[in-house]
């Protein structure tokens, strides 16, 4: 049961109908924000309280505010689907919920009960349903972005006492521009982007900040993601930094990267894991080395890559390349046929076009 009340302030000047729907019609994302966003604080002598729904824009905190300088901060990403009736769904918010309560306890900020966490959603889609893209439009969704971050203004390192939990709302196209275009991976050799006992499971900033030098890297030699590998040995591959990555082998088995405590447990990743068994395939987590992938597609094991995420659903995944070597695309003009597969599979669950066996839709 949820324990917050949310009171709500209208933003007196929202968007309006035709800008709303311009937008609408070509989202991109990340690029646009709704009317309205939730914000709760939490402080050390009372806990959660001042619930709200209030208009979108600037925060204001104190230059001292702890998340600046030290970066406790967590965030989750999500996205609000609309069905053909007009209804509005999300999916598996309940694993959102316990990723972010895993993510606040290695950052050491307080944990939002599950109940107030998916109450906060459903405030913020109600309030703001008109945002949520049309049945039919392609593949649009809203997509909700919570986060947590250290509001006290105090500069001594410790966990603060004072902390602001948000969530706001973007109306989301493709995340990326060329559509079902295989990527081009560049693997980072100099930048790890997370090393045991560190943050790397965790929805946390830091994760993504320690990723950006890799991909710029990588976006120097003409590849679209960075892959980073185990900090340790540089020998198995973890994840992209925003997105997991799978295997697609020639028996049948769906390979993805076992979670070492430096990778983040992906939903979509564990979703895929799930539905692979409704389409004949046997998931299989384990530690994959990069030796692999370059064997793999040379003797024709390995048939397809793709890389995965809430924002990206799944992408397939083309060429390899580092410092002096690549391993060739297995995917084609627009990705394989079991990647395609998937994708669809998981989309109709999302749009409410096949049934919803697992109970996943909220
Ligand atoms: C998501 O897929 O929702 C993420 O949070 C990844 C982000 C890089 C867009």
């Amino acid at each position: 049961m949820t324990q917050l009340t949310f009171a709500t302030e209208s933003n007196p000047s929202p968007v309006s109908a035709a800008d709303r729907e311009a937008i609408l019609a070509d989202p991109g994302f990340g690029n646009h924000f709704t009317d309205h966003m939730v914000s709760v604080v939490w402080r050390k002598d009372s806990g959660w309280g001042d619930a709200r729904v209030h208009p979108f824009g600037p925060i204001q905190i104190s230059p001292a505010a702890a998340v600046l300088h030290y970066a406790q901060e967590v965030f989750e990403g999500m996205k609000a689907y609309r069905h053909e009736d007009g209804s509005v769904w999300t999916f598996r918010p309940d694993k959102n919920a316990a990723r972010m309560a895993r993510s606040c306890s290695r950052l050491a900020l307080p944990e939002l009960p599950e109940a107030d966490f998916v109450e906060s959603l459903r405030q913020i889609v109600t309030t703001d349903k008109a945002w949520v893209p049309a049945y039919g439009t392609g593949e649009t969704s809203l997509y909700l972005r919570p986060f947590m971050f250290a509001s006290e203004s105090f500069l001594g390192v410790r966990p603060a006492h004072e902390v602001t939990y948000s969530v706001i709302a973007s109306p989301a196209g493709a995340y990326f521009s060329g559509g079902l275009k295989p990527i081009t991976l560049w693997v980072s050799q100099h930048f790890a982007r997370a090393g045991q006992g560190g943050t790397g499971a965790a929805k946390t900033g830091g994760n993504y900040a320690s990723s950006l030098a890799g991909q710029l890297e990588g976006i120097a030699q003409g590849c679209d993601q960075a892959v980073f590998l185990d900090s340790a040995t540089q020998t198995y591959i973890e994840e992209l930094g925003g997105m997991n990555l799978f295997f697609v082998m020639k028996d049948g088995r769906l390979r993805t990267p076992e979670l070492t405590g430096s990778i983040l447990e992906g939903v979509t990743r564990d979703s895929i894991l799930e539905l692979a068994k409704d389409l004949d395939l046997q998931p299989e987590e384990g530690r994959i080395a990069l030796q692999e992938w370059k064997d793999g597609v040379a003797s024709g094991e390995i048939t397809e890559v793709f890389a995965c995420g809430t924002a990206a659903v799944i992408t397939p995944v083309g060429e390899l390349r580092w410092e002096g070597g690549s391993v060739p695309s297995t995917a084609g003009e627009g990705g394989g046929e079991v990647t395609k597969r998937i994708r669809e599979r998981l989309l109709d669950i999302q749009y409410g076009r096949a049934e919803d066996t697992r109970g996943w839709m909220t």
